[in-house]
């Protein structure tokens, strides 16, 4: 069976678009006890960050930095360009190590934790990164089983099976064996997200994933968005510069109903929890809800909300 495993990587064309999708590594198909006591002790939080400090030299990305993401929760990171999002992000896989503090990532202290532990606690982690393409050698199936194909030993057929599961949910079921380039660029784009769920992670991370898109294939993403909050009940983080995705995902709800997964208009913005948090200049200048931001009396993040939000 081992031999039917490895085959996509050989057939990918640019090698270093597997650095992206391999950071994390699958220790198990199926949680082991280890990993279900690890995961035990503070359920409650999936991300820590304590008065967390990081610079690239002498230029200062985050300046005592403090937040927690509860367990189950969404939450929005915003910020302009160069802000440090992506940095954020990159220090929660434990890519970056901070210079001072402390991050805690499903109960565990990730700073100063050998890299073979980092690679466990990765396998418990899905990510989208801002730069991730699809491998445009593989199928959607090869895609976005890829990681299931690779790195486990789950029976191909089971793989085939969790990948129409995965597809189901971003309605692109029929688009299986399709190769990335049949494929609409708002279609790349959910089943770029799409690659960060078969192995059922905890924590899921988006780096930007409507750059690049117009406002109407950018909603499709965010549908996505708003159905693994509401149908899936995973925690996200997601990275945007885009306020309007974040607005979006707060005033929109997935209902299921007999015709399918809808995604309709909250009348009640209690039924759509997100909370928002906006990095400026090193420091978390906002954290909050939409009602909150909406109302914030901050120059900064008024000019932001101006800038970058259509008139209401
Ligand atoms: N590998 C790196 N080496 C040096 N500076 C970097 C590196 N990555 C990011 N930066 C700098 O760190 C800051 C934050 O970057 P980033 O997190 O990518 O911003 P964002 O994702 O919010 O657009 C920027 O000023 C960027 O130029
Ligand atoms: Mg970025």
């Amino acid at each position: 069976m081992s031999g039917d495993h490895q085959v996509f990587s050989n057939r990918v064309r640019d090698p270093t678009q597997l650095l992206d999708i391999s950071t994390a590594r699958v220790a198990n198909t199926t949680p082991s006890d280890e990993t279900a006591a690890q995961r035990a002790p503070s359920e409650s939080l999936s991300v820590v960050f304590d008065d967390v400090s990081f610079a690239f030299d002498d230029h200062v990305v985050l300046d005592h930095v403090s937040f927690r993401v509860p367990t189950g929760s969404l939450r929005f990171l915003l910020g302009a360009s160069g802000s440090g999002k992506s940095v954020l992000l990159k220090l929660i896989l434990g890519l970056f190590r901070p210079d001072s503090g402390t991050i805690t990532v499903n109960g565990q202290h990730i700073d100063g934790m050998p890299e073979d532990d980092l690679l466990r606690l990765r396998a418990d982690i899905g990510m989208v990164f801002q730069e991730n393409a699809l491998f445009d050698s593989l199928t959607v199936n090869e895609n976005v089983g890829f990681r299931l194909y690779e790195e486990t030993r789950m029976p191909l057929d089971q793989v085939r099976e969790r990948v129409k599961e995965v597809l189901g949910f971003i309605g692109l079921a029929d688009y299986i064996d399709r190769m990335p380039s049949e494929l609409s660029g708002g279609q790349r784009r959910r089943v770029a997200l799409a690659r960060a769920m078969p192995t059922r992670p905890n924590l899921l991370l988006f780096d930007d994933p409507t750059t690049g898109l117009d406002p109407l294939t950018a909603a499709t993403v965010d549908d996505e968005i708003v159905k693994l909050r509401d149908l899936e009940k995973v925690t996200a983080i997601v990275a945007t510069h885009q306020i309007r995705d974040a607005f979006y995902v707060a005033t929109h709800q997935a209902v299921r109903t007999p015709e399918g997964v809808k995604i309709v208009t909250a009348e009640d913005p209690n039924t759509t929890p997100a909370e928002f948090m906006v990095l400026h200049e090193g420091r978390i200048l906002f954290e909050g809800d939409a009602t909150e931001l909406l109302a914030s009396e901050d120059s900064y993040l008024k000019e932001f909300l101006y800038k970058t939000l259509p008139p209401w």
